[in-house]
């Protein structure tokens, strides 16, 4: 899809109306897609407006930053699978473009991930892991319970063994600032309102403002996470397949005699103890990240005592030294999962609109790789093949009866503005 260069907006032909104001691209969203599809897309001399309330307040300012294709995957997504390896391998070079566009380092630490089991029926259940991730010829290693802890002396003298996996990690807020500062740096325009998708006739032609004016656009990009299938304006049979689900987070301090010692913790832990899941990523300056429930209770985002008491009593099992760091902070957000787990890459179904969004678990991860899939599509390149099994229109559905909502950026503002944290 071809894109016009921006042209300033012709207020007596303007299909828009004569509050409209015309850019090349915009984009609804700006966590850490919205905001990776912009930065690349501005480096192709597209003129980019992004449109968010409270920009890098979502599920990406919560998450952990682990880039882990390998130990994230679940039996039978291969094809998500694929797509995540392929997006960890431009990770180093995007980073360090990061970095120097943004003048500030996104945080990308190149150590691996030790996956460890608790008790027999963890242990079997990684064992089972580990003979799948080798039957499709991923690097990842079986580890004795001595072995593990040859690796991380502090962890938890009961543990029955691990899986030592090529998964790296990068510090999801650090990300977040490179991203903004480097988006403002190549000229992203940012509006801090809400937005209601802008349809005329069988088109997209940009996002309704909350304070009644209009951007167009010959791109429309929906980068909207867990709130996409509620966006004011989209016809019926676009609304994508995406609910939110739950993780409640916390994170860590090392404190300083442990600092002095070298930490607690060198590379990322995760684990499953009595069937559930828990992970521990450290930072370069000892902070340790715990998560994360999944918790399916539609968008209610709050942070439970429940959920804060599962992620210590289970980082604790691991890590027992988790009891001795200092607690700064719990956050949730909210996850937005597509029926198949993979996300939203691509034309919608609707002219004009193109979807980045519906990530899960793995937005941080894919968003290299979303960002160049993205930017082919409208500077008409060709993008990796691989992200074709991302297609919406895998998810196309029609409702031959059903209205086309109105644009109503009053509603559109209250369901956007329900990112920000209480
Ligand atoms: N990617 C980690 C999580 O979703 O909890």
């Amino acid at each position: 899809m071809a894109t016009t260069p921006a042209t300033q907006a012709d207020t007596s032909a303007n299909p828009a109306g004569p509050n409209a104001a015309g850019t090349d691209v915009v984009i609804l969203g700006a966590g850490v897609i919205g905001l990776s599809c912009a930065w690349r897309l501005s480096l192709r001399g597209l003129a980019v407006t992004v449109v968010d309330p409270t920009p890098t307040a979502g599920a990406s300012w919560a998450a952990a930053g682990m880039l882990a294709p390998v130990t994230e995957t679940s039996y039978g997504e291969t094809a998500l699978l694929q797509v995540g390896l392929a997006s960890a391998a431009r990770w180093p070079s995007y980073a360090a473009e990061l970095a120097d566009a943004a003048g500030s380092d996104p945080g990308l630490r190149d150590t691996d991930t030790l996956v460890l089991a608790h008790d027999s029926g963890d242990k079997a259940d990684l064992d089972r892991f580990a003979a799948y991730a080798q039957s499709l010829e991923l690097s990842v290693q079986a580890l004795t319970a001595r072995e593990c802890r040859a690796l991380e002396p502090m962890l938890a003298p009961d543990i029955r063994g691990g899986l030592l996996a090529p998964d790296r990690s990068v510090h999801n807020r650090d990300l977040l600032t490179a991203l903004a500062t480097a988006c403002e740096r190549a000229g992203v325009k940012f509006v801090r309102q809400s937005g209601a998708i802008r349809v005329r006739g069988e088109r997209c032609i940009g996002i309704d403002l909350a304070d009644g004016t209009t951007i167009t656009a010959s791109n429309t990009v929906l980068a909207t996470g867990a709130w996409s299938a509620l966006i004011t304006g989209l016809p019926s049979e676009v609304v994508p397949p995406i609910r939110p689900v739950r993780g409640v987070i916390l994170r860590l301090g090392t404190p300083p005699d442990y600092l002095r010692l070298g930490g607690v913790l060198s590379r990322t832990l995760r684990g499953t103890v009595a069937g559930a899941h828990v992970y521990l990523v450290p930072r370069a300056d000892g902070e340790i990240v715990v998560g994360a429930t999944s918790d399916e209770v539609g968008f209610d985002d709050r942070v439970t005592a429940g959920g804060v008491w599962e992620l210590l009593r289970d980082a604790r099992l691991l890590l027992p030294v988790t009891s001795e760091l200092t607690f700064t902070e719990a956050w949730s957000g909210l996850r937005p999962v597509t029926p198949d787990n993979a996300p939203l890459v691509g034309a919608s179904g609707l002219p004009g609109l193109i979807m980045a969004t519906g990530h899960g678990r793995n937005g941080v991860l894919l968003s290299p790789i979303t960002a160049e899939a993205i930017t082919a599509l409208i500077a008409d390149e060709v993008a990796d093949p691989n992200l074709a099994t991302l297609s919406p229109q895998r998810f196309a559905h029609h409702l031959p009866d059903a209205d086309i909502p109105v644009s109503d950026p009053e509603r559109t503002g209250s369901l956007l503005d329900r990112k920000v944290r209480t």
